[in-house]
């Protein structure tokens, strides 16, 4: 077992570096692609009696710690999973909130993750989230197009089930055109079809906040990844947890059904 308290002293290693980052410290056998649940926002800011929005902006300050831990560890990708499709049946306050501090962050954070090298790309119907956000994600993603420290995925406006429908409409669009035969469609066809065809398979799911479920992310995807939860609220997240969440990884054997 990882000493917890040993990695929270990496955590706070001075920054050095070119690039203003910690040193690596990979761990052998690193996840290539980790997708998180960030949730538990709510829960956090309602433990110190504080608005939901606080929680939010906490949690901001959990994805800027991870993004910069994640390369350190030897990860690739790294999927967030940042508003769902059915987030839209959340008061539109908090809606509103969570839309503001999304353009906040990306305006204030994009040149740091562009010298950083990190990679922007957006899974989900991101594109029909207010304008001036997705103009501002465009912009962003072409900026970091040729960057490849760390692929960042943002899930937004995201759901599985949504992601999947697209998926089927396209292959029955192209089948009605004659263009594909439906007898042939195989699950690398779906799979190419799906938002994430152009990253690397999902090796490890983490939760945060202790619930136990995917809440309609990545369920293609989730075949045979590795999940992971932990009952630490997103805003309290950080490098150690990521770690410890990357260490358990390692150790796990993966039989992809054989033997
Ligand atoms: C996760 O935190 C953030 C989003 C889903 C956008 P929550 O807001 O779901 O926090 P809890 O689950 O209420 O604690
Ligand atoms: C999942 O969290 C979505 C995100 C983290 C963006 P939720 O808080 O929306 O999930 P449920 O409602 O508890 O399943
Ligand atoms: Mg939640």
């Amino acid at each position: 077992m990882a000493d917890p308290v040993a990695d929270r002293s990496h955590a706070s290693l001075p920054m050095v570096g070119a690039a203003g980052l910690a040193p690596a410290d990979p761990v052998a056998g690193a996840p290539g692609h980790v997708a998180i649940i960030m949730d538990g926002n709510g829960r956090w800011a309602k433990a110190r009696r504080l608005p939901r929005i606080a929680g939010h902006r906490a949690g901001v300050e959990a994805v800027r710690r991870v993004v910069k831990a994640a390369p350190r560890l030897g990860i690739g990708t790294l999927t967030l999973y940042a508003f769902s499709s059915e987030n839209w049946r959340r008061p539109p306050e908090e809606v509103s909130d969570l839309m503001g501090l999304l353009l906040q962050h990306i305006r204030s954070e994009i040149d740091e993750l562009d010298e950083t090298g990190v990679r922007l790309g957006f899974i989900g119907e991101w594109r029909a989230l207010r304008a001036d956000i997705v103009a501002e994600l465009e912009r962003a993603r072409q900026r970091t197009a040729r960057n490849s420290k760390l692929n960042l995925v943002v899930a937004l406006n995201y759901g599985a089930h949504d992601e999947m429908v697209r998926a089927v409409r396209r292959l029955a669009a192209e089948v009605g055109a004659g263009q594909r035969d439906a007898s042939t469609i195989s699950a690398a066809d779906i799979e190419a079809a799906l938002d994430t065809a152009s990253f690397a398979p999902v090796d490890l799911i983490i939760r945060s906040s202790g619930e136990v479920r995917l809440s309609n992310f990545l369920l293609w995807q989730a075949a045979y990844a590795e999940l992971w939860f932990t009952p630490v609220l997103w805003p309290d997240f950080d490098e150690a947890v990521l770690r410890q969440a990357t260490e358990a990884f390692a150790r796990r054997e993966r039989r992809f059904g054989g033997r």
